[in-house]
């Protein structure tokens, strides 16, 4: 071998090396005191107690029989599912305490965005592109959630998806690696607040791993994805998650490439426990153990036990595959003990970790503190996204009096509270209709709901709205989802508005030809196309939570400027998905001109049309792309400079530039870099999201920025699955959404 190549392949190795280091030091789930403690107690389990442990009963609910004392004395059970009265918690644990080892139970609950406080659903959150805050709402919820005995959510949910057909995209960050990563490990941190007594939950980053790809945005189904797409879309959120010490995983339904990814070794093992070292424990979602058999994977229960614990399930989620044949299983000498003390040790670490043997009972704390309620309402806030607003028409202008608040999302206080929500209240929900009441005063405002839920088509009450709109200063029409349109198992295919308030909407605009101000509480991206035509601004609430209605009358009146930003493309229509900004080139990208089909002359043949990557019944953009988000300022961005346009292997990137808001409203903008590989070993996204960096200005004023981006951020898994950064030239892009961006140049140096 020449010396050259010689070099070059030490220097690739060496990169490789630099590359596999992780990018943060791992808070760590042990230590030597707690293995020996683990040591001691696994020598002395029994192999069924120690099965025991591997079992999550579903729960009575409020209830505690004699069946499932003497189950627990027995050390027949190591956790327990949904109870949340501290009393029967409490029991559950004196019991116990009875059993030989007194092994306490991991008391689980799903606390996806809210314990009774309820802040904006995961997506919500993830559009306020603000981890601080969305670190803050996961420890206020740890912390009402240790009232009841709750020791560990199942949270974050990280399934990166590019498709609002999907019921689960409500939970989801959205459809950016990084951006996910951001919400996962500040998620993490939250919930597990570093583990301080009384004050944390053990995390769960799940669904492990890509269900947010399921094809056609149907729940559970079948999952296909590349290699590259594995590595460099899906995996790294949970990445982000066990390196800010995501103390549990949660495998998915579906399967990956054939495999389910409850029994997957590949993601299980030897990416998850091996490559990352995770040390910490892997439950199964509800029954996807025995959803193996209907897979066509797992002849039987059996088997899927066997599977399972091979791909390095820890513990299962309420069904019995473990407690009724793992035991026969390494009787027969099939399933090696090894494979269970690991399992049982990794539950133990967690147990400890949380505290549970200094402290297994319900803690003293408050629920809906003011503090909390101030918490939702501001996280409330950052999370909408002003999507339009023709001639300013928002703020609303001093001096308006009578305000028309229309639409079934107008006074909708479970709806509000949005999917996965148990132990939220609606009598706690302050709905817009109540915001608006408190902020006007009750006689200023015109309240007709016009249609009762989201999806009624009766009209008889438009007559009734239209009047309300007429003797109104202001119309502002509350439309979008019930909550239970979305969530786990409630994808839809036809996502324009239910029922008829897109009619409502036209009706109003017809007969007032009043400007007309559309809020939308809603689980996920809805088409909008005709909306924006007719809306004159469009607030997009998502569901906002407990405090949602206050948040809105904050920013509808400019007390605070809409900050929020797009986490996910919306499209024109259905038959766009899946549209997202971090596509390919292809080899013949749209020229921009687009063509509408309505202007093709009848018997054109072929040649008059451009051959590009286009349709030729919609735009290719989406109608609003990732990142997009209008504020009450006037951001623009100046003397933009790279601090070196040559970078050496390991350098970070350095981008400086003035940001200046022109406009008359103090704003904060959320600018955002992107970059490209234009000529890569594999072919590269147009552009990746790779630092964000909020700021907020005065009317007039500017501020010099500087934004750094380490060096690893342009990396990528190549066809061999290595993670590598490839020398050449590369693009940077930076700007206020993905789109309208500012482009810069740069070299990767060999
Ligand atoms: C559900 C969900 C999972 C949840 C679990 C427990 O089926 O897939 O996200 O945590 O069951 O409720």
């Amino acid at each position: 071998m020449s010396k050259a190549s010689l070099f070059f392949k030490s220097l690739c190795l060496s990169l490789t090396l630099l590359l596999a280091v992780p990018a943060f030091p791992k808070p760590v789930l042990t230590n030597s005191d707690t293995e020996k403690k683990i040591d001691l107690l696994l020598g002395k389990m029994s192999l069924k107690e120690k099965i025991g442990q591997m079992y999550m009963h579903p729960g009575e609910y409020g209830n505690l029989s004699e069946d499932l004392k003497a189950r627990i004395r027995d050390g027949q059970i190591g956790s327990i599912l949904n109870e949340v009265d501290p009393k029967i918690v409490t029991a559950i644990q004196d019991e116990a305490k009875k059993s030989k080892h007194q092994i306490p139970l991991i008391m689980a609950r799903d606390v996806i965005h809210g314990f009774r406080t309820i802040f904006p659903i995961p997506l919500g959150l993830a559009a306020t592109f603000n981890p601080t805050i969305v670190e803050e709402t996961a420890r206020v919820s740890a912390i009402e959630a240790r009232t009841t005995g709750v020791t560990w959510t199942f949270a974050p949910m990280l399934d990166v998806t590019r498709d609002p057909r999907w019921g689960r995209v409500a939970e989801s960050p959205g459809e950016d690696p990084y951006l996910a990563s951001l919400m996962g490990a500040a998620m993490v941190r939250g919930f597990q607040n570093d583990f301080k007594p009384g004050q944390s939950l053990a995390a769960c980053a799940k669904h492990f791993v890509a269900y947010g790809a399921v094809e056609s945005g149907k729940d559970y189904n079948t999952v296909v994805v590349s290699q590259q797409q594995l590595h460099d879309l899906y995996l790294p959120p949970f990445k982000a998650a066990i390196d800010s010490g995501s103390a549990t995983i949660m495998t998915a339904f579906n399967e990956i490439n054939g495999v389910p990814a409850t029994a997957n070794e590949y993601t299980l093992n030897e990416i998850l426990k091996t490559n990352w070292g995770f040390t910490g424990m892997v439950v199964s979602d509800w029954g996807s153990t025995e959803n193996m058999i209907n897979h066509g994977y797992s002849k039987d229960l059996k088997m899927a036990a066997r599977q399972s614990i091979k791909a390095g399930v820890d513990m299962e989620m309420v069904y019995t595959a473990y407690i009724d044949h793992l035991e026969q299983l390494v009787a027969d000498g099939v399933v090696d003990e090894r494979l269970i003390d690991d399992a049982v040790r990794r539950i133990l670490r967690i147990k400890f970790k949380i505290g549970l043997f200094e402290n297994p009972y319900p803690v003293q704390g408050e629920l809906l503190a003011k503090a909390s309620l101030e918490l939702a309402k501001q996280a409330a806030m950052e999370s909408m996204v002003l999507l339009t607003n023709k001639g300013g028409i928002l703020p609303l202008k001093k001096g308006i009096k009578k305000v028309a608040i229309i639409g079934p999302m107008a006074h909708a206080p479970h709806d509000q509270l949005g999917t996965w929500v148990f132990d939220g209240k609606k009598e706690d929900t302050i709905t817009p209709m109540m915001a608006f009441k408190e902020h006007f005063g009750e006689e200023n405002i015109l309240f007709e709901p016009a249609l009762s839920y989201s999806r009624d088509f009766s009209k008889q009450k438009f007559g009734e709205a239209v009047q309300a709109a007429e003797n109104s200063d202001a119309i502002l029409l509350f439309l979008g989802e019930e909550s239970i349109l979305s969530g786990e198992a409630h994808s839809r295919v036809f996502l324009n508005l239910p029922g008829a308030q897109l009619d409502l909407l036209k009706k109003l605009k017809l007969e007032t030809n009043k400007p007309i101000i559309v809020v939308i509480l809603a689980g996920r991206p809805l088409v909008l196309t005709e909306v924006s035509k007719i809306a004159d601004a469009i607030l997009y609430a998502w569901h906002p939570g407990t405090m949602g209605g206050a948040a809105i009358v904050e920013l509808v009146t400019g007390a605070q400027s809409p900050s929020g930003k797009l986490p996910i493309s919306f499209p024109r229509a259905v038959g766009q998905i899946p549209v997202y900004y971090n596509h390919k080139s292809t080899g013949r990208p749209p020229s921009g001109n687009y063509l509408s089909m309505d202007k093709i002359k009848v018997g054109t043949n072929q040649v008059d049309l451009e051959n590009r990557a286009v349709y030729l019944d919609v735009e290719t953009t989406p109608l609003f792309p990732f990142g997009h988000g209008l504020t009450y300022g006037k951001f623009s961005f100046h003397d933009l400079s790279l601090k070196s346009t040559n970078l050496k292997v390991g350098e970070s990137i350095e981008v400086k530039f003035k940001l200046t808001n022109r406009g008359k409203f103090k704003a904060k903008e959320t600018i955002q870099v992107y970059i490209n590989d234009p000529v890569a070993s594999l072919t590269r996204p147009v552009k990746e999201l790779v630092a964000i960096k909020q700021v907020e200005l005065e009317p007039g004023n500017s501020r010099v920025i500087s934004l750094e981006v380490p060096y690893r951020r342009l990396g990528f898994h190549n066809s061999q699955g290595k993670f590598v950064i490839e020398p050449g030239d590369y693009k940077l892009y930076i700007g206020s959404e993905s789109q309208k961006t500012h482009t810069m140049t740069f070299k990767v140096l060999r």
